[in-house]
C-alpha cells in the first residue's frame, strides 16, 4: 500500500471541508483574528515533498508552498535532521550578544550566492517584513539620506516601515494612519498593462523617464534618496516580471547617484526562478537584498545581504534578539546544500517544461490573458475579453477554488492572476497533474462566462 508520504498526485477521501476540518475552521474563526484572508478551507496536517494531507485523510498536491516557502518540499528528511540534530544541542542563543558558529557559516555561504567582486556581510533577522525594515534602515544609515522610491504593485511586509514601500492592495494600509514619510510610488513595468504597447523586454522606459525628469526635479532631489527597492518579479502583485534591461536602468541611475539599489527577493529568491536569485537573469549587482521565505524551507528566517562596504553601521545600531536562531540557521545550511545539490537546476528545467506546456493558453482558453515569469514562479492573468484586458478576479477566485476541490493548491496574485509556487523539487508527472487539473477548471470557468 502506498502511503500519504510516498504519493505523488493527490486522493481526496471526503467531501471538502472534510468533517475534522469543519470543526477547525469553526474555531479559527471563533479565536484567531479575522485579519487572514483564507481563499479555501484546507486544514493542513502533514506534508511531504510536495503533497500535504489534511486533518481528515485527503492528500493534495501543492503548488503553494506556504506561499513560496517549502523551497524543498514539506519536511525534507535533510531539513528535519538538521532541525532535530541542532535542537536538541543549542536552540537559542542570541546573535546580538554571543557568538556561535552558524552564524558566519551560513553569513558567509550567503554572500557567496551573490555575484560581484565585493565581500558581503549579512544580517539574520525572522520574516521577510524584518529584512524590509532592515534594508531600509541600512540604506539610510550608510548613505545618510532619507528618502525612499518603491514601485506600485510591490508588496515587501505590513510593518510599519515595510508597509509605507507596500503599494498593493489599499485594504493592507487601509485604517492605520499615516505610514513613513519620504517615500514616493512610481509604476512598475508591467509588460503585459503597458500603456504604450511595449513588450516584455521594452516595458518601463517612460517610468525612467518620469524617475529621473519628474520625481528628481519636481519630488525629490536624487542626492535626498537613501535607496530605489524593487521587486525583480512582483509577487504579490501578480509574478510580473522586470523587464531586464529596465533592471539594468535602474541599476545605472542608482550609482549614478549615489543611491542604494534594494532588491526584495523574499519571494523571488533562494533558487525560485532556476538562479539563486531572480536579479541574477538581468546581470546587476545590487547593494542590498532582502531574502525570507524559501531560505530555511519553512523556519522562520529573514536576511539582509549587503556589500561589506554599505554594512558598515556600528555596534547596537541595529539587533535583534531571535534573528539568525540556531535551529533556523541548521535548517536554511541543509536547504542550501539541497538547493545546490540539484533543486534549483530542477526549478529551472520544471520552469522550462511549464512555460513549453502553457505556451498556447492564450491562445487555447479566451480568458488567460498572459502566462509568464521565470522557472517556478509562473503567474497566469485571467481577463475577460483578450482585447479589452478587462480583470477577471472573479474567474481566477472560481479557479483557486475550483483546483482545491479537485486536490490541487494553489494560490492568486494580485487582482486576477494566479501564481504556480511549488516547491522546487517537483517533476514531469506533477506539473503535467497541476496543468491538466487547471486546464479543467479554466475550461469549467470558461463556460459561466
Ligand atoms: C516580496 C515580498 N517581500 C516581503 C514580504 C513580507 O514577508 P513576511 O510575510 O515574511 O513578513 C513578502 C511576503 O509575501 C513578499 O512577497
Amino acid at each position: 500500500m502506498i502511503t500519504a508520504s510516498e504519493m505523488k498526485t493527490p486522493k481526496l477521501v471526503t467531501a471538502l471541508p472534510g468533517p475534522k476540518a469543519k470543526q477547525i475552521v469553526e474555531r479559527d474563526a471563533k479565536f484567531m483574528s479575522p485579519s487572514f484572508t483564507r481563499d479555501y478551507p484546507l486544514v493542513a496536517k502533514s506534508g511531504h515533498g510536495a503533497m500535504v494531507e489534511d486533518v481528515d485523510g485527503n492528500v493534495f498536491l501543492d503548488f503553494a508552498a506556504g506561499i513560496a516557502v517549502c523551497s524543498t518540499g514539506h519536511c525534507h528528511p535533510k531539513v528535519v535532521a538538521a532541525i532535530q540534530k541542532q535542537a536538541a544541542e543549542l536552540i537559542h542563543m542570541s546573535g546580538t550578544d554571543f557568538y556561535y558558529e552558524s552564524l558566519p557559516e551560513l553569513a558567509e555561504r550567503l554572500g557567496k550566492t551573490v555575484p560581484g567582486s565585493e565581500d558581503k556581510k549579512v544580517f539574520f533577522a525572522n520574516s521577510g517584513t524584518e529584512a524590509i525594515e532592515g534594508a531600509m534602515k541600512l540604506a539610510r544609515y550608510a548613505t545618510k539620506r532619507d528618502k525612499t522610491i518603491a514601485f506600485y504593485g510591490g508588496f515587501h511586509g505590513r510593518t510599519m516601515g515595510s508597509l509605507s514601500l507596500t503599494a498593493s492592495k489599499s485594504t493592507q494600509r487601509k485604517g492605520f494612519g499615516a505610514l513613513l514619510s519620504g517615500v514616493e510610488h512610481i509604476p512598475y513595468p508591467y509588460a503585459y498593462r503597458c500603456a504604450l504597447g511595449h513588450t516584455a523586454e521594452t516595458c518601463g522606459a517612460e517610468i525612467l523617464e518620469t524617475l529621473e525628469n519628474q520625481i528628481f526635479k519636481r519630488l525629490f532631489d536624487p542626492t535626498e534618496v537613501a535607496g530605489i527597492i524593487i521587486e525583480p518579479i512582483q509577487g504579490e502583485g501578480g509574478y510580473v516580471p522586470a523587464p531586464k534591461f529596465f533592471l539594468q536602468e535602474l541599476q545605472r541611475i542608482c550609482r549614478q547617484h549615489g543611491i542604494m539599489l534594494i532588491v526584495d527577493e523574499v519571494q523571488s529568491g533562494m533558487g525560485r526562478t532556476g538562479k539563486w536569485w531572480a536579479f541574477e537573469h538581468a546581470g546587476i549587482e545590487p547593494d542590498i537584498i532582502a531574502s525570507a521565505k524559501g531560505i530555511a524551507s519553512g523556519m522562520p528566517l529573514g536576511a539582509i545581504i549587503a556589500k561589506s562596504s554599505v554594512m558598515t553601521w556600528k555596534p547596537g545600531s541595529h539587533g535583534t534578539t531571535f534573528g539568525g536562531n540556531p535551529v533556523c540557521l541548521a535548517a536554511s545550511l541543509a536547504t542550501m546544500d539541497l538547493l545546490e545539490g540539484g533543486m534549483i537546476e530542477n526549478a529551472r528545467k520544471m520552469g522550462e517544461y511549464i512555460f513549453r506546456r502553457t505556451a498556447d493558453w492564450t491562445n487555447k482558453f479566451k480568458i488567460v490573458g498572459d502566462v509568464r515569469g521565470k522557472g517556478l514562479m509562473v503567474g497566469i492573468e485571467f481577463v475577460r475579453d483578450q482585447r479589452t484586458k478587462e480583470r477577471a478576479g472573479d474567474l481566477r477566485n472560481a479557479i483557486v477554488d475550483s483546483a482545491f476541490h479537485k486536490g490541487l493548491l494553489v494560490l492568486g496574485a494580485g487582482e486576477n492572476s494566479l501564481r504556480l509556487s511549488p516547491p522546487l523539487l517537483i517533476d514531469e508527472e506533477q506539473a503535467d497533474f497541476a496543468l491538466r487539473t487547471l486546464e479543467e477548471c479554466i475550461r469549467e470557468a470558461e463556460k459561466k462566462t
